[in-house]
């Protein structure tokens, strides 16, 4: 059989870091091992019931057999911007700063189709969500870190950018609440990102997709709530994560006219947009109740406090995270992120993400998720308390 060459986009591709993640866990599951998996971010809940029952209602509605419009139903688009106006009190027009995405993972790759060339600049978060990397890299485009450092509440220092560096620019990707570190912007940072972006022409990308989980009573802040946040970006929205809706694939991007319209012609020559049925279960998510969504972001508070608790008790080096549902702890002794966490793997069948393989400036952590119950949280105490005690 001929083995054909992929094009060089595709060879630029870096490594996909969870599809390697998964491939080590199911090797060792294979092997017969019981292994926790508190390593992957898929939300361990299923989608809520009056969601799923609008999905099957939908589906038996003829309208939905056929192709959607191009750009989505105008309903959804409807219902994403009253969810921005009830939840953030943002006022969006429906029509030109809204786009249905089919997962932001999706959207995420296209923004970088969409707007770099060759030799343009990304700045990246560093540690951040792998998934940025790989539309950068098929454009032919760099990426130049903004490391995230405790001692600066993992926010990137944009007074070390160099003055080249934001000349080349072009996209600036942010995630807060963020993954990995758990970290979450308020409202300042947020003005002095506008400011930069402003003074520089950068697009500021932010990826808000655990908007809805902030803990301690302090709800996270929408890019868009910050006044010239529209004219220089767009903030992407999953229902993955605040609906527990991460099988089906939908998602939306929000803000910026120019930005929106770009990403409406991509997708007109990739998709015809998402089964409408789909659509239709979405809009129900966002206009219903939001008691669910209240109940799943008090379970990951809870969770987090068991398990944040439990690691203080043994000695662990770890602050609790202000959002998302990820814990970033800091490896013990003189472990790498990635030895800390085959030995965890190895010696009491704990998995968990090292922090390298978000970037250089995660090593030293290792990301542990809070997607799982109480109950597992508790016996991957019990396996920590075991590494501990040197088992
Ligand atoms: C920061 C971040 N952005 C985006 C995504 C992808 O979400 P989606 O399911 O919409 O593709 C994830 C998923 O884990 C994530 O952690």
């Amino acid at each position: 059989m001929k083995s054909y060459t992929p094009s060089n986009a595709v060879q630029q591709l870096p490594e996909q870091f969870f599809a390697k993640l998964v491939n080590k866990l199911r090797t060792h599951q294979d092997k017969g091992h019981d292994v926790l998996n508190l390593g992957q971010g898929n939300p361990d809940q299923p989608t809520p019931d009056h969601i799923v029952k609008s999905l099957q209602e939908a589906a038996e509605k003829p309208l939905y057999h056929k192709y959607p419009p191009f750009h989505g139903f105008e309903f959804l688009k409807e219902a994403v911007a009253t969810f921005y106006k009830r939840e953030y009190d943002v006022d969006l027009d429906p029509e030109t700063e809204v786009a249905i995405l089919p997962g932001s993972k999706t959207g995420l790759v296209e923004l970088s189709q969409c707007f770099l060339n060759p030799g343009d600049v990304a700045l990246m978060p560093d540690p951040g969500y792998p998934d940025y990397w790989s539309g950068v890299a098929m454009m032919g485009a760099t990426m130049e870190p903004m490391p995230l450092k405790r001692e600066h509440d993992f926010l990137p220092d944009y007074d070390s950018i160099s003055q080249k560096t934001w000349e080349k620019s072009k996209l600036m990707f942010l995630n807060y609440p963020n993954n990995p570190t758990g970290a979450v912007a308020d409202r300042a940072f947020f003005e002095k990102t506008i400011q930069e972006a402003d003074r520089h022409d950068v697009c500021v990308i932010h990826d808000f997709a655990y908007g809805a989980i902030g803990f301690d009573g302090v709800k996270p802040i929408s890019f868009l709530q910050v006044p010239g946040a529209k004219d220089v970006g767009v903030e992407i929205y999953t229902m993955s994560k605040s609906y527990n809706m991460a099988g089906w694939r939908i998602a939306f991007a929000v803000g910026n006219r120019s930005v929106i319209e770009t990403l409406e012609k991509i997708q007109d020559h990739y998709f015809c947009s998402i089964f409408g049925a789909e659509q239709e279960a979405a809009a129900t998510a966002l206009l219903a109740s939001q008691e669910c969504v209240d109940d799943l972001r008090q379970t990951y508070e809870s969770r987090r406090d068991l398990l944040v608790g439990g690691l203080k008790d043994l000695q662990y080096e770890v602050q609790p995270c202000h959002g998302s549902f990820f814990v970033w702890l800091k490896v013990p002794g003189s472990y790498t992120s990635e030895s800390f966490a085959d030995d965890l793997l190895e010696k009491v069948g704990l998995f968990v993400a090292p922090g390298i393989g978000f970037g250089s400036h995660g090593e030293g952590y290792v990301r542990i998720g809070l997607n799982n119950s109480e109950e597992t949280l508790k016996d991957a105490l019990r396996r920590f308390e075991d590494f501990k005690n040197g088992s």
